[in-house]
């Protein structure tokens, strides 16, 4: 055991002197970046000193959006760093008057805003998020992760490295709010009286398939359906504002932050 242990340390140690080297070239990350409560530090005082143009939450106003990554083209940490505390010269975004290590949390906020959740872990205790999503949420009669759950709706094996924490909130408590829907709930009562539930998958004029909670697809006549209701809305429940606490909700973002198909590695060691 040991041996192999000293062996594959010979082994590692190529590749880190490599990583040491071109850690030398790429500048070093600010501590603040990534951290979790540099980022509740950071995002109070975007609130108080950046909401008023780019929207309470980042979405923008007289300044940008800060949260859509096809709108905002992320900068680089650093460039991040001085625009918080100089301004852009020239353009409607004043200097602050942050001292460095709040321009340091207010950078790692903006950061978190359009960074994938995992790289940036949200406070919350992923434990109890976990038995709120299998459980009383109800998420997985809707969701799956890793084959297991519901097939109403997105797959959220990895969330976590696909949407960013803010995103996963949003979707939680706002499932409307993205504006797009790809998920249309529908209602289809059959001829013989039997009620189909589920989602409007491939939808003509004669026919639909409507696909249900366990993943069965269902064709149906149209002209022949004594009744069909599509639902303008996502047919996630609206109501976990307020059927939940916050800390469940806190919680299960900090849960669906971890799921990842993928190892997460933070960038410094890649
Ligand atoms: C008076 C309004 C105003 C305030 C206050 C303000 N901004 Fe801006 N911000 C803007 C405008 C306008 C732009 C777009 C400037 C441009 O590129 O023309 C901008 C651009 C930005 C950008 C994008 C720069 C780029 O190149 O993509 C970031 C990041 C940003 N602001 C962060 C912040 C943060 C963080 C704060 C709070 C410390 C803040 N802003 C306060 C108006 C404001
Ligand atoms: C009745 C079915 C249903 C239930 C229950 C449900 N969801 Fe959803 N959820 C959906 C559908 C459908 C979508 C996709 C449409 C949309 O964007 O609203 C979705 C979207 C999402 C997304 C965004 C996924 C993405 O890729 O954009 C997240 C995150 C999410 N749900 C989490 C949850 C959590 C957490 C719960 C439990 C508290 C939950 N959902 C309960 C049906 C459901």
């Amino acid at each position: 055991m040991r041996r192999s242990l000293a062996a594959l340390l010979c082994f590692a140690a190529v590749p880190l002197a490599a990583q040491h080297d071109a850690s030398k070239e790429g500048k070093p990350k600010n501590p603040a970046m990534g951290n979790p409560t540099a980022i509740a530090s950071g995002q109070k005082l975007f609130v108080n000193s950046c909401a008023g143009c780019h929207g309470v939450k980042a979405e923008g106003g007289r300044g940008p959006n800060l949260r859509k990554r096809g709108v905002w083209h992320p900068l680089e940490d650093d460039a991040l760093f001085t625009i918080i505390r100089k301004g852009i010269p020239g353009a409607d975004m004043p200097a602050s008057n942050f001292n460095e290590e709040q321009a340091w949390q207010v950078a790692a906020f903006v950061r978190a805003l359009a960074s994938p959740a995992i790289e940036n872990p949200p406070p919350g205790n992923v434990q109890a998020g976990e038995t709120t999503f299998w459980g009383k949420g109800g998420c997985s009669n809707c969701h799956r992760i890793l084959g297991r759950g519901g097939m109403l709706g997105p797959d959220l094996s990895n969330a976590g490295a696909t949407l960013a924490a803010e995103d996963l909130r949003e979707s939680i408590v706002d499932p409307d709010a993205d504006g797009f829907l790809r998920y249309k709930g529908a209602t289809v009562v059959l001829a013989n009286g039997t009620t189909l539930k589920g989602v409007a998958r491939n939808r003509t004029n004669y026919s639909m398939q409507l696909q249900d909670a366990q993943g069965n697809l269902h064709m149906v006549d149209l002209s022949k359906a004594k009744q069909v209701d599509i639902s303008d809305h996502s047919p996630m429940p609206r109501n976990y504002a307020q059927r939940l606490s916050k800390q469940e909700i806190d919680d299960l973002v900090a849960f669906l932050s971890r799921q990842s198909v993928r190892p997460f590695e933070p960038a410094e060691k890649k």
